[in-house]
């Protein structure tokens, strides 16, 4: 689940060991493709997972899914807490359970942004640049039986440019409450792995018809300019739930010079979505 630091020759004789052991292990690769990559590399530290993931107390799932819009668009998207109980109306959310999230901004710069609410649920957010972001969100609950609970969800995610309008997600999230229904290493987690993974998709399936159909109306409206440096002309964003959603088109204004940089000529192409059908855009195999 930790970050670890080596170089290609140590990568391959890593995972050419047998599989027994990390079996649940979630390995990414991070590569700077830079001139001066390999000193980079050494002195920056990979992005995370958060440590008490590995407690027995927590069950996690990972899952990917490739989507067919921007890297800006999913990263908007993981900024918006408040958007669940809509958008997953009776997957993951209720629309008559939504609330107002005031949340205030902690500490920003070129590294990304952190910040919460002071709530209950508490919810803390954080972005690391230029791809990493993790959701926290602690619920303090009374049970009838065993009292005062706090459970907790870690939800972080890796957005992955694949190419303009088209995203890999990978997201691990982990909580310590409702472990019946979490897939897990122990007898008692009866639930197989595929039901959690379904959830995950409807949750993805959701997003990809609203998101894709989101950008096409940026698209049209912009006229080729700058998004993010028009984003709060072209949205309405009047509450404080949005003030990561802003401060991320923010970042990707001032710092990551407005969107991936792209290798070769991409400027042509039509985005994925303006060619791909609705069935072909949910085809999660
Ligand atoms: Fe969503």
């Amino acid at each position: 689940m930790g970050g670890l630091l080596m170089d290609a020759g140590r990568a391959a004789r890593f995972l050419r060991q047998p599989l027994r052991g990390r079996r649940r292990m979630l390995l990414i690769f991070f590569v700077c493709p830079d001139e001066k990559g390999w000193e980079r590399a050494q002195a920056t530290m990979p992005p995370r997972l958060p440590d008490n993931l590995d407690k027995p107390e927590f069950s996690s799932v990972t899952i990917q899914r490739d989507l067919f819009y921007g890297y800006d668009t999913l990263m908007e998207n993981v900024s918006d807490p408040s958007h669940i109980d809509f958008a997953h109306h009776k997957v993951t959310g209720r629309r008559d359970r939504a609330k107002p999230l005031p949340f205030k901004m902690e500490s920003s710069g070129p590294w990304g942004f952190a910040g919460t609410n002071d709530d209950n649920p508490k919810i803390s957010s954080k972005f690391v640049a230029p791809c990493y972001y993790i959701n926290k969100v602690e619920i303090d609950t009374k049970l009838p039986i065993v009292g005062d609970q706090k459970w907790v969800i870690w939800i972080c995610s890796f957005n992955v440019p694949m190419a303009p309008g088209k995203t890999r997600s990978i997201v691990c999230s982990t909580r310590n409450f409702f472990q019946l229904t979490v897939p897990g290493p122990s007898w008692w987690q009866v639930v197989p792995r595929w039901h959690e993974h379904w959830t995950s998709n409807k949750v993805y399936d959701g997003d990809m018809i609203v998101l894709q159909g989101q950008e096409k109306v940026f698209l049209s409206q912009s006229k080729n300019e700058d998004v993010n440096k028009q984003y709060t002309k072209l949205t309405f964003t009047p509450t404080q739930a949005d003030r990561f959603v802003l401060a991320f088109r923010n970042w990707l204004s001032r710092h990551g010079n407005s969107q991936p940089q792209w290798s070769g000529t991409t400027d042509n192409q039509p985005l994925p979505s303006t060619v791909l059908s609705k069935r072909e855009m949910l085809d999660r195999y």
